[in-house]
């Protein structure tokens, strides 16, 4: 049947806005998966537009311009948002308390940090940004019937609520969905929030019509957790849950990566520039690529390194610790002095274990990309150790382009262990020792072993890409609107 408008909603935009010597607008992409991701869904739908926060000066003049802005194929739309509402959002609510919230890193002293700030955060901050995005929308939409709105993350829990209000009749047609890209945890770790945001976020987010994660295991911690705090009726094996007279699909998508797109990059003469350096470095060459965030447990990860070495002193000089950190989220305290923490461990392995003519860790907190592509290509064996991840697309893009049957260490608290867990060593990410022996036991495993877990990774990534991401969930979209949602 007719289709209205496609309309997707994130806070990190597609291009980020900046002005050159000569006064021309230039524009750069903006970082992570889930902008990658998000691009291939836009790609597929004719005239979608993409709603995101502006960043930037400039982004901010694109805001302020009324038609959706074409770039790359892309018709982007950006929203301003007041500076000090913004901030709050994000360096004081989404950031330090709901992820630190969902990814369990609430043993940390101070963490997460519910204090004075928090309800004007919420107030001020979370729930202004949150309208901006459900007017956006709104607008965007304008009188078109059969709108689909795809809002995505853990930035947005409250704009399914504003954008209802916002649409008034025409809310009837809409499909709204929200893909929580991060993990959802069980009813008691969502309960260290406050009562006003435990319960508000649900039922925001019980009044989209689809709520979307990457793993069945935090669907049902979703669904358990609106069963404990709302009273809502679940039904956990068909994944319904049945709130206000309303029923709410709730789904696992587990994203994936482009393929072809990563085996073009491989190939890029960016990529086989940093090859050389990459090749360069002594030994097997062990791995890391990561935002620099404490649930990616860096620093454990350099630790196990060091207990592994001092247990195995034959594999010094024979390998490399490649770490490749881009910054992130630099202005909340708890991730500045995280960052100082990882600089210091490596110190600490180095001078304790390195030699004149070999440094056990090679440390970048830098942005890098092409040279990440070129480590994915060499890695012995790549570390994905974090303490929770929504997914951690890392460790697919690196299996399909890797040349050397490396092999992958993989916390069993990563969204990707639901699908890559058999190919890979499975690490408790809390567990030294048992990363030490990991790590070591990647660097010495048998050839033919080695093929053949690598192999099977491949597979397992090839045989879910980005493309059937997007096509079950464009499936499930048609379903809903049929059975009358
Ligand atoms: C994770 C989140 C995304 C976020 C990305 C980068 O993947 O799920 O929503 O955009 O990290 O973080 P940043 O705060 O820089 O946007």
């Amino acid at each position: 049947g007719d289709r209205g408008p496609t309309v997707v909603v994130s806070n990190r935009g597609p291009v980020t806005f900046s002005r050159d010597e000569d006064g021309e607008r230039q524009h750069s992409r903006g970082a992570g998966g889930l902008v990658t991701a998000l691009n291939a869904v836009l790609r597929r739908s004719e005239g979608a537009v993409w709603i995101a926060s502006a960043q930037s000066e400039e982004d901010a003049e694109v805001a302020r311009e009324p038609a959706p802005y074409e770039v790359e194929d892309l018709r982007v739309r950006l929203v301003e948002h007041d500076g000090a509402a913004y901030d709050l959002m994000y360096n004081t609510l989404a950031n330090p308390l709901l992820w630190f919230v969902q990814h369990g890193l609430y043993n940390l002293p101070y963490s997460p940090r519910l204090g004075d700030d928090t309800r004007e955060a919420w107030e001020n901050g979370y729930l202004a940004v949150n309208r901006n995005f459900a007017r956006a929308a709104a607008d965007t939409v304008g009188d078109a019937p059969s709108a689909t709105i795809l809002l995505h993350d853990y930035q947005l829990y409250m704009t399914p609520l504003f954008l209802r209000g916002e649409l008034g009749d025409r809310a009837e047609d809409a499909f709204v969905s929200l893909f929580v890209h991060i993990p959802w945890p069980e009813p008691d770790g969502w309960g260290i929030l406050p009562n006003y945001m435990r319960e508000g976020i649900l039922e925001s987010l019980l009044s989209a019509d689809v709520v979307a994660f990457h793993t069945r295991a935090y669907a049902r911690n979703f669904m358990e957790t609106a069963a404990r705090v709302l009273g809502a009726e679940v039904d956990l094996d068909n994944g319904t849950v049945r709130y206000a007279g309303r029923e709410v699909w709730v789904r696992a998508y587990p994203i994936s990566i482009d393929p072809a797109e990563f085996e073009e990059l491989a190939g890029s003469e960016a990529v086989l520039e940093q090859e050389e350096f990459v090749k360069g470095l002594p030994g097997k060459l062990l791995l890391r690529v990561d935002r620099t965030d404490l649930s990616k447990n860096v620093v454990r990860g350099f630790e196990a390194y060091g207990r592994m070495l001092e247990r195995h002193p034959e594999m010094k000089e024979d390998v490399t610790f490649l770490a490749q950190l881009q910054p992130s989220r630099g202005d909340i305290p708890e991730y500045a002095a995280y960052m100082e923490a990882v600089g210091r461990t490596v110190e600490e392995v180095n001078e304790r274990h390195g030699t004149g003519s070999w440094r056990p860790i090679e440390l970048f907190m830098q942005d890098n990309f092409p040279r990440s592509v070129a480590a994915y290509k060499n890695y012995d064996a790549l570390l994905v150790n974090a303490v929770r991840d929504g997914m951690n697309l890392v460790a697919k893009e690196a299996a399909v382009v890797n040349e050397k049957d490396g092999v992958l260490i993989l916390s069993e608290y990563a969204g990707a262990h639901e699908e890559l867990g058999d190919s890979a060593l499975t690490v408790n990410p809390y567990d030294l020792d048992e990363q030490a022996d990991a790590i070591h036991e990647a660097l010495t495993m048998p050839e033919d072993e080695r093929h053949r877990r690598a192999g099977a990774l491949r597979e397992t990534v090839l045989s879910n890409t980005i493309e059937d991401w997007v096509e079950a969930q464009v499936k499930d979209i048609e379903a809903f609107r049929e059975k009358g949602g």
